[in-house]
């Protein structure tokens, strides 16, 4: 058969949970491949010099036995997003402070990076009951309400950079006074409404708006080694499949929980919900050739719920 049949047949079988409309109610779905696969890999071809059989795989990269496959997962998608500006940008320095806006899936990996990379972190948040939290178990140093003016201003011309993580529609013209001068915005979220750029606090402050998307394979190895050399994992709630709607319905109604999840879903743009999935099903092909990987194509797999 042809390698186009090879592909299909392969696409056919990328199978996870989705929501199609704005019910937010998830049901089976065949993806095309998505970049959030990890699992054991069950076989081989006869190309692939990187891998074995029991090896744990993600797509095309290597993971580390250390890491538990649950939290490992979306560091390929959350994971990446936010190390990658930081080295690019070199926000990781020892010293520095970086301010880390919305404490959700992305936000809260920004933080376990920056910790350990030595970074004084300022979670900038409209949820005080994450105050808690963040400054007890992530370690953060300082923790703002975004709606209390006296310790916004108290941040004012303090920050050497800020990953803004907001999807929500937010003014950013606070969070760019927090910069110091050369200091740099870089927004990772894809809001559901552009904010207005700020020209003259950007200008009189030699500040820097840039943005970062995910990152390439390479990169995202040096993340995921990064990670279990130094223990970092996404902090995850583990269900099973058929309470994938229930979830939904806590996620939406977050706050009224006692320890909310970090997701808020009322506000997505496509109503996916991208880590209520499946972790473990899923083929997927690397440069080395193919390789398959654990979970039943048709069987529900537990789903990932970002805490
Ligand atoms: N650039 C990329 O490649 C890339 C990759 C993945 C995701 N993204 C985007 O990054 C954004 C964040 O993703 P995520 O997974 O971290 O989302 P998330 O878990 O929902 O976290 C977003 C956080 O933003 C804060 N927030 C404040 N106002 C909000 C509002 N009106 N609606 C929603 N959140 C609000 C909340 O934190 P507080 O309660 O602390 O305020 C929330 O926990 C999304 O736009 C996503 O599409 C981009």
């Amino acid at each position: 058969m042809s390698e186009v049949s090879t592909v299909e047949k392969q696409t056919m079988n990328t199978y996870g949970w989705a929501t199609r409309d704005s019910s937010r109610i998830l049901s089976p779905f065949h993806f095309k491949r998505r970049h959030e696969i990890v699992g054991e890999v069950t076989k081989v071809g006869h190309n692939v010099t990187k891998f074995k059989i029991g090896d744990k795989a993600g797509v095309g990269l290597s993971i580390p036995n250390s890491l538990p496959l649950h939290g490992v997962a979306p560091l390929l998608c959350a994971g990446i997003t936010v190390y990658s500006p930081m080295m690019y940008y070199g926000l990781c320095k020892p010293g520095q402070h970086l301010g880390v806006v919305g404490l959700g899936g992305l936000g809260h990996l920004a933080v376990k990076f920056a910790k350990v990379l030595g970074t004084k972190v300022t979670v900038i948040s409209t949820s005080s009951s994450k105050q808690k939290e963040a400054l007890e178990r992530l370690g953060v140093d300082s923790f703002l309400v975004s709606h209390d003016q006296e310790q916004l201003l108290a941040a004012v011309d303090t920050m050497d950079g800020i990953i803004d993580t907001v999807s929500g529609p937010h003014p950013i013209l606070p969070l760019i006074d927090f910069l110091k001068t050369n200091g740099k915005f870089i927004v990772v979220s894809v809001p559901i409404e552009a904010p207005e750029i700020p020209y003259i606090p950007l200008i009189m402050g030699r500040k820097l708006l840039g943005g970062s998307g995910a990152g390439g394979m390479k990169e995202t190895q040096e993340m995921v080694d990064f990670a279990a050399k130094h223990n970092i994992i996404a902090d995850v709630e583990v269900i099973s499949m058929d309470y994938v709607n229930t979830a939904m319905e806590r996620l939406a109604n977050g706050a009224r929980e006692e320890r909310p999840a970090r997701w808020r879903t009322e506000r997505r743009r496509r109503g996916e919900a991208k880590y209520a999935r499946s972790s473990g099903a899923g083929e997927v092909r690397s440069d080395a050739g193919d390789v398959s990987m654990g979970g039943e194509a048709a069987a529900p797999a537990p789903a990932i719920l970002l805490k």
